[in-house]
């Protein structure tokens, strides 16, 4: 087609995405050029915006290496990488679903742990807190021999791979669920911490007047052969930054009933405030597939 007029153009590159023999990649192109082009008119993109545009994205990718991925730190920014998961997850989307983002930190080779045992590796301050939880199946059976990995930041928000002062693999472990689908163990209660902020995606929140912050949560990846793997958070109910999550990952389903208590310590070291968490996982059948672990 020969262009005659700026609203040709859409219907020529569709012309030519039609074309495309893969189904499914027809499809995304189709929509992809329908939305985009449709975005471009809407806010009427100036040619200056445009190349400010193509630098941003480009700088994505620069910024991205073995230990830092810019591009789905901007997806999470945009809610993008929550939408992806909500869509794709609880009866595709249908229903409410305790998947959630899987973030940078996971390892590969967490320490197989005992129910019951500590995650804390080496000295490390915080408020105890002890962590039961379940795995079922979607008729709310217990998911029994599933191996669950946990990991977390410190009281200071930091993982410990970004931080001399922790063990190798503290607050981390790998437990397996008993007949009762159940785990448990003992850690310390994480903070929340803040994305980074020295990118793209930093200038973008200082121009949204947004807070760089993730609030507080314990990471759970549970894998079982016949269920599909669960990548989830679990979020602290008292923390004040719950609505405002930088990634968008909070769902109300997600918010954990974490409960503080200052007496009827659960052993004997404990003195002052110590914290609880009782929760239910529920695991879709499907493919078990571990993640490529984000960073190196
Ligand atoms: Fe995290």
């Amino acid at each position: 087609m020969i262009i005659e007029h700026q609203q040709q153009l859409t219907q020529a590159v569709l012309d030519v995405m039609q074309k495309t023999p893969n189904p499914r990649l027809r499809e995304i192109m189709v929509s992809l050029i329908t939305h985009l082009h449709g975005f471009i008119r809407d806010v009427h993109l100036t040619e200056v915006e445009f190349r400010d545009a193509c630098a941003i994205i480009a700088e994505l990718g620069h910024l991205t290496n073995d230990t830092h991925n810019e591009v789905v730190l901007m997806a999470g920014s945009l809610g993008v990488s929550s939408l992806v998961c909500l869509l794709n997850n609880g009866d595709n989307g249908n229903t409410e679903t305790t998947q959630n983002l899987l973030g940078p930190f996971w390892r590969l080779n967490s320490p197989p742990t005992k129910n019951g045992d500590s995650i804390i590796r080496s000295p490390t301050e915080g408020a105890p807190l002890f962590v039961k939880a379940k795995l079922v199946d979607p008729d709310g059976q217990p998911i029994v021999g599933a191996e669950i990995d946990t990991w977390q930041s410190n009281s200071e928000g930091l993982y410990e791979n970004q931080d001399e002062a922790q063990a190798d693999m503290n607050l981390r472990g790998k437990f397996t669920s008993n007949e009762n689908g159940e785990f448990w163990f003992r850690t310390i209660k994480p903070a929340g911490y803040p994305i980074p902020t020295s990118g793209p995606v930093g200038r973008l929140l200082i121009a949204q007047e947004r807070h760089p912050f993730r609030p507080a949560h314990l990471h759970f990846l549970a894998f079982k052969e016949g269920f599909k793997t669960l990548i989830s958070q679990v979020y602290f109910n008292d923390d004040p930054r719950l609505e405002t999550d930088a990634q968008f990952g909070v769902t109300r389903a997600l918010i954990g009933n974490f409960t503080r208590h200052t007496n009827a310590a659960p052993a004997p070291d404990v003195t002052g405030e110590w914290y609880n968490l009782d929760y239910v996982f529920k695991l879709e059948r499907g493919e078990a597939k571990l993640p490529r672990p984000p960073i190196k």
